[in-house]
């Protein structure tokens, strides 16, 4: 949620700064725009909507050139999505310009007392104080960036990365950063501060780690880290281990595209090294001791969106294999209620970004209540992973398209691995069949693969369903979660009303809905699974098909008995009841990928929506 660089070095900033732009769009498209200094003086411009207005206007009236330079792609909080909302912002006397992410929330105090000393806003944003407050400041503390920086981080209250520039120090850009992303990038020609690496990985693959309430100066050759109080800390190096490759297209007309098609490999890749030899499971990287998970009574699941989704699928398979209790919570309830998490339980915080606040901050009310907390995190060096006790991290390489496809199924092979580690270390079940189950996992890039190459009746499916006003999705055991990713998919890229449910619940309210011709996609568990689900799932379909729904069923290759009651059989490879989500939702990221081309929408950029929310 926006997406910030600063670049100091020997090349040309301009040239840097929206290449890093372009890479970070996903993270707000509502306004774009950057500074850089020439000449001794701040040159900014800035434009509502996307990235290529901002590049129109840098074509109509082109940057001096300028090897220090700031840009920020923004995604609205407050103040409309207009020119003069977007960042940078830049203070009264054109000395300071400053980009920002997250939400000060104390700016309405400062903006009265700015008022009153006299100072005249441009902006509806909380952002433009700190501009003020910084060039108000640096007389005061001998003109010291960094000073300034400290001085107004100690008046700023909620969340906010800042990164800052001044036109009378033309060589320097200075980050601060609180409950925000920032990294460091290190590169021989110059330094660079991002939201995230996509943003330089072109550059370099040398990163630091901030930490909280860290404030970083930088010049071409130096990075320093302080706290806010001015002390130095040695800020953790890391190396990104993908290159800005993974982060392009490749070839596909869309991000989306690409990421549905790399999921063989994000499963494979996500294994790798975690199931030894003789099928056992080998989680060197989880730092909780195996006594500790020998004796907690509960797992909790925070996450949102679609890793809520996943750890919903976790919450069969983690019960099952076992038989601890596991609560899965949307992370924006889980802390403003009164959950019941002590030391014994075990909470895992599932998050792509590693960034999502609402999951950060129930991650750290849980870490208040003495829990012991695993992050599965797709983004190393982010804040919710630095912040757990132990991590696992996904392999699903950068995702880029907004909507979620690739992290959901490697979140999901990850919540297996955890909950197998856990029946290992508990002894809740035979090694035998911990074995039996990995192997069926290792064999399921394998399967995601067939699904993708068997894919078009479901796009023939998605076109003829253009016309659709609504699609339900319905689901029973890990089929139910699946559903509800199959309508937030078609929600968030279609723009369509879409709903998924529990199947046995539709009748207790939802199947109000049913009317003539109503799409109903039906994720059909197995029958030779558990068939008493298969059975009632069928009286389901019944119920719906009664009333004029058009059904389409998503079932298993060789379950015969679904013909019947179906109008549309989308087939996926029969595989174990619980890893069932792992090829079922695929048809339906292309289904909705697919209504949503057809409807022109832009699929990964949907209106509205940004990648990493960074706000609660
Ligand atoms: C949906 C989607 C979101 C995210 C959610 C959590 O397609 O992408 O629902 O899953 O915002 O994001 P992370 O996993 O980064 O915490």
């Amino acid at each position: 949620m926006c997406g910030i660089i600063g670049y100091v070095g020997h090349k040309q900033a301009l040239e840097i700064v929206v290449a890093g732009l372009r890479r970070m769009e996903y993270r707000g498209y509502d306004s774009a725009g950057l500074a850089v200094i020439a000449d001794g003086g701040l040159e900014v411009r800035k434009k509502a909507g996307k990235l290529s207005n901002l590049e129109q206007l840098l074509g109509e009236d082109p940057l001096p050139s300028s090897t220090t330079g700031i840009g920020h792609t923004r995604w609205a909080t407050h103040g409309g999505p207009t020119d003069r909302n977007a960042h940078p912002h830049v203070s009264s006397d054109d000395r300071i310009a400053v980009i920002h992410n997250g939400i000060i929330e104390n700016f309405h105090t400062l903006r009265t007392e700015l008022e009153a000393a006299g100072v005249q806003l441009e902006s509806e944003t909380d952002t433009e104080v700190v501009a003020h407050l910084m060039a108000h400041t640096l007389p005061e503390v001998g003109n010291s960036l960094p000073l300034a920086m400290q001085a107004v981080c100690s008046r700023l209250q909620g969340a906010f990365t800042l990164v800052v520039v001044d036109r009378n120090q033309p060589d320097v850009v200075v980050g601060a950063r609180r409950n925000s992303p920032l990294v460091v990038g290190l590169g021989t020609d110059g330094n660079f501060l991002a939201s995230d690496v996509s943003a330089f990985v072109a550059h370099t693959r040398h990163a630091l780690e901030l930490g909280q309430d860290q404030i970083v100066v930088m010049k071409a050759d130096s990075v320093v880290v302080t706290d806010f109080d001015g002390n130095v800390v040695e800020a953790k190096p890391f190396d990104i281990d993908w290159d800005a490759s993974a982060a392009e297209k490749g070839g596909y007309e869309l991000f989306m595209l690409k990421e549905i098609s790399e999921q063989p490999k994000a499963v494979a890749d996500s294994l790798l090294g975690r199931i030894d030899e003789n099928f056992r499971i080998t989680l060197d990287e989880l730092s909780i001791d195996p006594a500790v998970l020998q004796h907690i009574n509960k797992v909790i699941v925070i996450a949102c969106g679609t890793a809520a989704h996943a750890g919903m699928v976790a919450k069969y398979a983690i019960e099952h294999w076992t038989h601890l209790p596991v609560d899965v919570e949307v992370a924006s309830e889980f802390r403003y209620r009164d959950p019941i998490v002590g030391p014994d339980s075990l909470v895992i915080a599932i998050s792509q970004s590693g960034e999502t606040m609402d999951t950060l901050m129930g991650l750290r009310y849980a870490k208040s209540q003495g829990a012991r907390t695993l992050a599965i995190c797709n983004t190393v060096g982010s804040t919710i992973p630095r912040e757990s006790d132990a991590v696992i991290y996904t392999y699903a390489g950068p995702e880029i398209a907004v909507a979620s496809t690739k992290a959901f199924l490697t979140q999901i092979t990850a919540t297996f691995l955890v909950g197998l580690f856990l029946a290992q270390v508990r002894g809740t079940m035979f090694e035998d069949e911990i074995r039996g189950i990995l192997a069926d996992l290792d064999d399921m890039p394998r399967h995601v693969d067939l699904v993708l190459d068997t894919a078009e009746p479901i796009r023939e499916l998605a076109r003829s369903l253009a016309s659709a006003r609504s699609v339900l999705f319905l689901g029973r055991h890990v089929g139910y979660p699946v559903a509800l990713e199959g309508a937030l998919k078609l929600k968030e890229l279609a723009y369509m009303h879409a709903e998924g449910f529990p199947a046995g619940e539709l009748k207790h309210g939802p199947i109000a809905l049913i009317e003539e011709g109503i799409p109903v996609i039906v994720i059909v568990p197995s029958p030779k699974g558990r068939a008493v689900l298969h059975d009632k799932i069928v009286s389901n379909i019944q119920e719906v098909r009664a009333r004029g729904a058009q059904v389409i069923a998503i079932a298993e290759e060789g379950d015969e008995s679904i013909i019947p009651f179906a109008d549309h059989i989308i087939r996926i490879p029969a595989v174990p009841t619980l890893m069932q989500p792992l090829v079922a939702v695929v048809p339906l990221q292309i289904f909705a990928c697919e209504m949503a081309t057809g409807k022109g929408h832009d699929v990964d950029q949907p209106r509205n929506l940004a990648k990493s929310v960074t706000v609660e």
